[in-house]
């Protein structure tokens, strides 16, 4: 049940149900952390801008907080894949410049068009944009992708001078304005491969082309957080960052701190049950793991429904300053940490304890790259797959932009208006 439902029967406040919630379980974000990652990525594409990649609801921090944070920390645009997640932030209030990639036929490029989202065009889409244009009586705003090798979305360079001269006739007509050009990389996170060189060498050709066309675009981009942070050309006009603004780092072999980037996410819980068994005890689903002798088990009110990956175990929690890892099967709502044998006195200090699933690892708790590893994936996709049954919290967290930020609303209103008087 929601909070709002249950307030809706008057089985409580909305504020004391949600309160209890995220005392129970929640996943804490650290605004300010976004902000310094924001931060160091504008000096580090300077002169390039920064586009704060927010799709997935920020990768788990929650899309409409990061977008406030990161546009107060310097970022100059925002990126998602769907057009429905710019839809929510626009009704948020997020004004800035905002481009959506990832399309179906359904998208709406209606509502895309009218509330002054970029859209992403690989080729089908362009003439959908062109219709929504008309029909809103708007230029649409599009940014033309070139597949520079990395085999998913965007034109091919092949059919690349059909989609930019198709572009331009319809720019001609006052139907759209080409604002960016704009590609992927596949394999920036491991900057010794030669494919990077290899991409970027096919996206100067495709810019060549375009320009060749007469394509005189705001931005060109294709750096991620990895060619950010190791490849300086490939920064162009504009950068598209996600992971680095969570803090957390691209690369195996560095560390957030490694790479000066806070980790903004704290996963944390409080121990359900924490009791004596005997030797032998088996443990959770399939009894795969064993106490190997009298113990105290731990039980930890988060499983897979929460996010945590069913095949992590062996993944760290921390428990009154020590990391213990996961024993036995992840189930959907619990997990289970053996905390060896306890006198009774120190087995009352774990009753209700506080237990973190992951966090910066400032203190040597664990992170999101602790669990990335226990689960055989990436540091992308722990704090991504952290559920909505996780209920967000928010520290740090500067008072709405209005109140503030009356100057930043009005440089972004003002952009916006050049940039629709520009067309
Ligand atoms: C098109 C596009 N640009 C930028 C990003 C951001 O990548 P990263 O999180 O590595 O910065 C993504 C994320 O996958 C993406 O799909």
């Amino acid at each position: 049940m929601t909070y709002e439902a249950a307030a809706d029967i008057g089985i409580g406040s909305k504020a004391s149900i949600a309160k209890s919630a995220v005392l129970e379980r929640s996943a804490v974000i650290d605004l300010e952390a976004v902000r310094h990652n924001v931060r160091q990525f504008v000096a580090i594409a300077s002169p390039a801008s920064v586009m704060a990649v927010v799709k997935a609801d920020a990768y788990g921090h929650g899309a409409v907080q990061v977008a406030r944070a990161a546009l107060d920390a310097g970022a100059a645009r925002l990126g998602v894949a769907h057009i429905s997640e710019a839809l929510a932030l626009r009704a948020a209030g997020v004004d800035a410049p905002l481009l959506a990639w990832l399309h179906t036929r359904e998208s709406n490029f209606q509502a895309a068009v009218a509330a002054g989202i970029d859209v992403g065009i690989s080729g089908w889409e362009l003439d959908a944009v062109v219709a929504a244009a008309r029909e809103q009586e708007r230029p649409a705003r599009v940014h033309l992708k070139v597949d520079t090798g990395l085999g998913r979305n965007g034109c091919t360079i092949a059919d690349w001078d059909q989609l930019v001269g198709q572009a331009m006739e319809y720019q001609d007509q006052g139907l759209l304005r080409v604002v960016g050009i704009f590609s992927h990389l596949a394999v920036a996170d491991e900057p010794h491969r030669p494919e990077t060189d290899e991409q970027l060498a096919v996206f100067r050709e495709a810019i060549a082309m375009a320009e060749d066309a007469g394509v005189d675009t705001e931005v060109r981009h294709i750096a991620n957080t990895p060619a950010t942070l190791s490849r300086p050309d490939s920064h162009f006009d504009l950068v598209r960052v996600g992971l680095g603004i969570y803090g957390l780092s691209p690369f195996e072999g560095a560390t957030s701190a490694e790479l000066g980037l806070h980790p903004a996410m704290t996963v944390r819980t409080l121990l359900s049950n924490c009791k004596k068994v005997p030797a032998g005890q088996g443990v959770s689903y399939g009894l795969n793991y064993r106490t190997s002798g009298e113990s105290t088990l731990g039980l930890v009110p988060l499983g897979y429904a929460d996010g945590v990956p069913r095949v992590g175990t062996g993944g760290p929690v921390r428990i009154n300053g020590v990391n213990y890892p996961v024993v036995g099967r992840i189930a959907m709502d619990q997990m289970v940490v053996d905390l060896g044998a306890l006198t009774p006195e120190e087995a009352a200090g774990f009753k209700g304890a506080e237990a973190v699933m992951l966090g910066d690892g400032a203190d040597g708790g664990p992170t999101a790259d602790d669990w990335a590893a226990a689960a055989g994936t990436n540091n992308y996709e722990i704090v991504t797959r952290i559920s909505p049954r996780v209920p967000r919290s928010y520290v740090n967290e500067l008072p709405p932009p209005a109140e503030v930020h009356k100057d930043a609303n009005q440089t972004n209103a003002a952009n916006q208006a050049t940039e629709t008087a520009a067309l």
